[in-house]
């Protein structure tokens, strides 16, 4: 017991006695009933007044970690070692529970989890299958990009000004005109959508979306504190929105092409009248579109398109066309909700990767995105057909489904209500993981999300036969 506290050092004497008796606690030194040197050995031992150690005794046993017995001395009490170790090891899920942001369903979790295990089937992954990634395209084309210093630093708010400028010459190409001022690079558009939460919206606004919808899943205006509602398209939409409107905030998301999770695209006349439903009732619009590009045939042009008002916030994204790696999308709005967002998102990240963002102006300026396209297009329709048939072949009697029309996805429908958990985790203990709908719309037991872009064909085959198998169970 040499130890004495330090008189140079930014701590008090006192302060530095009661770390050090603490310490002898932690471990194990001194344990519970321990009868404490007196005040006037400890202050010979530490070389100080008797008053110090009287202070520094005084806070321990405020603390709950010393007692003291009339006439016997002073003891390391009973309760110390719970002091000490609800000290040291915060109480973490008190913290998790009490924070912000919504937990993912658990079934969410399990998906999220076990997609990292190899020989797990994956019949519902939203993601293009390795082979579908350009990879070594890209290798080839990291060669011919070259880099400018200014261009790997800190990216301006808004994002790289080259990829905003090819943007706008390829966004012309969909019916949107814009300019590199009204567009924000983030990193994905799951990133566009939390910016627009926590940028635009006031606490317990509404947030309007259909039924069965990707928001769901990820919760970004949930946990910001919106409300969010689900509404059915049609032609008493304008009078159900007023109603549930009334004078609050509101916003309506919406993925109006290969939509996510049942792959449907809207008409036209689907999109001029939702468009003028919320431009009457002054309801701006968020237009997720991050599977346009894999219509197999193209012709539908976006909402944004028709917007001649500033009512629509576009989102686009290369996650489901190039790589979801890259973590690049972007936003189309009016500038100062550009502002905004860009202001959130260098409070947030200092701006998405230079590196990712050189790559996908590359690709986009030089045509090899378009490239891409047409090939990657080919390839879902071979996959789609496929599953298809497999459908026709055994599924005709259990569910319905609807040709897709591009994108990713075939919204199975059982024409009974078996897509519970049990029916997700007996399928899991067959290796085989599904999105069932009750992730996109907690009370749908009847839909399964299938993808045919992760799986390979075999796969796909194996996986569909399981599937089969454990339905017809049910
Ligand atoms: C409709 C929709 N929006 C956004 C995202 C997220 O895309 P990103 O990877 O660009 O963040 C997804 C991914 O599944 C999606 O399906």
């Amino acid at each position: 017991m040499d130890w004495k506290p330090n008189t140079d050092s930014h701590l008090t004497l006192h302060d530095q006695i009661i770390d050090w008796i603490k310490e002898r606690i932690e471990k194990g030194d001194w344990c519970v009933g321990t009868k404490i040197p007196t005040q006037r050995q400890l202050a010979a031992q530490f070389n100080v007044n008797r008053s110090t150690v009287q202070l520094a005794l005084d806070e321990l046993r405020a603390e709950g970690l010393l007692q003291s017995k009339r006439g016997s001395g002073v003891f390391v009490s009973n309760s110390s070692w719970n002091v000490l170790v609800n000290k040291t090891n915060p109480n973490w899920q008190q913290y998790i529970e009490g924070s912000v942001h919504e937990p993912n369903y658990h079934t969410i979790q399990l998906i999220n989890q076990y997609e990292q295990v190899d020989h797990i089937i994956r019949l519902g992954t939203g993601e293009l299958s390795p082979d579908l990634l350009p990879t070594k395209q890209l290798e080839e084309s990291l060669k011919e990009i070259s880099l400018e210093s200014k261009a790997i630093g800190y990216s301006s708010p808004r994002g790289s000004k080259a990829l905003r400028t090819t943007l706008c010459t390829y966004l012309k190409k969909k019916g949107i005109y814009t300019t590199p001022e009204n567009i924000l690079i983030v990193s994905g558009a799951l990133q566009a959508l939390q910016l627009i939460a926590v940028g635009l919206l006031e606490k317990g606004s509404l947030v309007f979306q259909e039924q069965s919808s990707y928001l769901n899943s990820v919760h970004p205006f949930q946990s910001a504190g919106m409300r969010v509602m689900s509404v059915l398209r049609g032609k008493n939409l304008p009078e159900h929105l007023r109603r549930l409107k009334k004078n609050k905030q509101s916003l309506f998301y919406c993925v109006p092409t290969l939509h996510n999770p049942t792959g449907y695209s809207w008409t036209l006349e689907e999109r001029i009248a939702f468009y003028q439903t919320c431009k009457e009732l002054q309801i701006p619009i968020i237009e997720d579109d991050v599977y346009h590009e894999l219509l197999f045939t193209s012709g539908i042009e976006p909402i944004k398109a028709l917007d001649t008002s500033g009512q629509v916030l576009y989102i686009g994204s290369v996650s489901k066309t190039l790589s979801p790696g890259l973590r690049i999308g972007w936003v189309v709005a009016p500038p100062p909700v550009i502002e905004r967002l860009a202001d959130i998102k260098m409070q947030t990240d200092y701006g998405s990767s230079a590196f990712s963002q050189e790559i996908v102006a590359h690709w986009l300026s030089t045509g090899l995105y378009e490239n891409h396209l047409g090939q990657l297009r080919e390839q879902l329709k071979i996959r789609a057909e496929f599953v298809e048939k497999i459908l026709y072949q055994k599924f005709q009697s259990l569910a319905n489904w609807e040709k897709p029309e591009g994108g990713f996805f075939i919204w199975l429908k059982f024409k009974k209500p078996i897509v519970n958990k049990a029916l997700f985790l007996n399928l899991l203990k067959r290796n085989v993981l599904i999105n069932p709908g009750y992730i996109y719309e907690t009370r749908d037991l009847y839909h399964i999300r299938l993808s045919y872009a992760y799986a390979s064909l075999e796969e796909l085959e194996k996986g569909l036969d399981i599937l089969f198998e454990v339905c017809s169970e049910y």
